[in-house]
């Protein structure tokens, strides 16, 4: 079998701006069809490093392909690319049928075309019977779907968007997260959408990269980033993460055991090839893997403590614990509705938890 060529290739890009260093060396692969988001904190490059693929930006170094074409000298008028930006404004004065038209009038494509693919795209979209009406007399939410019709209308080779539901509340948000990851899948455009929300690159993403200080920190699936973040960086900035830091005690052919640095706590993890007797670590565990018990397990690190703080959020419980110096976690569970009658732990119990010594993420130290 030939590999498919990808269809968005960065080779070592770089970019400067004066004396601030905004993409150091991103290489990274998009496939035919493929959902990939760029992720990370504010600053760290992502929206620079989608404008020098839109050819809003040029790099300093490095190659940018598109479908195997080098693309460093084409305008981005030539690259074929559909693009949904925050604030990528609709044209106030047309309405949304002449907003969606309005990519492929530029390329004088026939009326009865013209029609026909933008009735198609606002049933695809659900803009149906709003085609008349001004920008100004639509919701936040249909306004980004125009745009986003706007952008796919043309049926481009990629599609860009860089934090398209910035402005939208959080309810709208998660609705039309899972929308654009419908239509994306059906359509099979291939895509990368830029945010700094770690949920909303959970939900729509194939592939997500992220990124720190220009450059990229860890790609894969959301489940792999989620389950084995490469750093302790990329631990925190995906859902919450207890860390502990610790120097490695001894190492045997499964398990590793660990001192903690501040608490002194003596913990089991799975043994890694960095970590060698003598060596600093940082173990990171998932809230939903800590559970309460009544005595030692077998197989768990297993400490004592108190609840400092109780956090309920409705479907989940947040239990905030306190196990000596520095040993601060968070323990996640579910409230499903349950004929126990066992009362829920509170603020001030004195109780035991732990979490099975295979879960422990074992990380080199920052
Ligand atoms: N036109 C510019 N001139 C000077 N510096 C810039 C310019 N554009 C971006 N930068 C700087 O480059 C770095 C990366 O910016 P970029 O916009 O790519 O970040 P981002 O990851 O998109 O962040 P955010 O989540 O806040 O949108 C930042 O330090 C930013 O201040
Ligand atoms: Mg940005």
């Amino acid at each position: 079998m030939t590999k498919q060529m990808p269809d968005v290739q960065l080779v070592n890009i770089h970019k400067r701006y004066g004396e601030v260093a905004a993409v150091r060396g991103i290489d990274l692969e998009v496939r035919r069809g493929e959902m990939v988001s760029f992720l990370g904190p504010s600053g760290c490059g992502k929206t620079t490093t989608l404008r020098m693929i839109a050819g809003l930006e040029e790099p300093d170094v490095g190659e940018i392909m598109i479908r195997g074409q080098t693309m460093n000298q084409v305008p981005t008028h030539r690259r074929n690319l559909g693009m949904v930006f925050q604030n990528y404004a609709l044209f106030p004065h047309m309405s949304v049928h002449e907003n969606i038209a309005f990519g492929l009038l530029m390329r004088k494509e026939a009326r009865v075309d013209i029609d026909k693919k933008v009735k198609d795209v606002m049933k695809l979209i659900r803009l149906e019977g709003m085609a008349l009406r001004l920008p100004s007399q639509l919701s936040g939410g249909q306004r980004q779907r125009v745009a986003l019709a706007r952008a796919i209308v043309t049926k481009p080779n990629v599609l860009l968007l860089d934090e398209p539901l910035g402005a939208l509340d959080k309810k709208l948000r998660e609705q039309m997260q899972i929308e654009i990851r419908m239509l994306q899948r059906e359509v099979g455009i291939t895509s990368i959408f830029v945010t700094h929300d770690q949920e909303e690159a959970l939900t729509l993403s194939d592939r997500i990269v992220v990124m720190d200080g220009g450059r990229i920190i860890q790609l894969g699936t959301p489940a792999e980033i989620y389950k084995n973040p490469a750093t302790p960086f990329v631990s925190e900035f995906i859902g919450v993460s207890n860390s502990v830091e610790a120097t490695v005690e001894k190492t045997e052919s499964q398990l590793i055991t660990v001192v903690a640095k501040k608490s002194g706590l003596s913990l089991r993890a799975p043994a890694s090839e960095f970590a060698r007797t003598g060596d600093p670590v940082e173990l990171s565990v998932r809230p939903e893997n800590i559970t309460f018990f009544q005595e030692t397990r077998e197989g768990y690190n297993t400490l004592a403590g108190v609840i400092s703080h109780v956090v309920y959020t409705g479907p989940l419980t947040y239990f905030h614990l306190e196990a000596g110096e520095g040993a601060k976690f968070i323990a996640l569970q579910p409230n499903a509705d349950t004929a126990s009658t066992t009362e829920q732990p509170k603020a001030g119990d004195r109780i035991m938890f732990g979490w099975p010594h295979e879960v422990t993420r074992v990380l080199p130290a920052r």
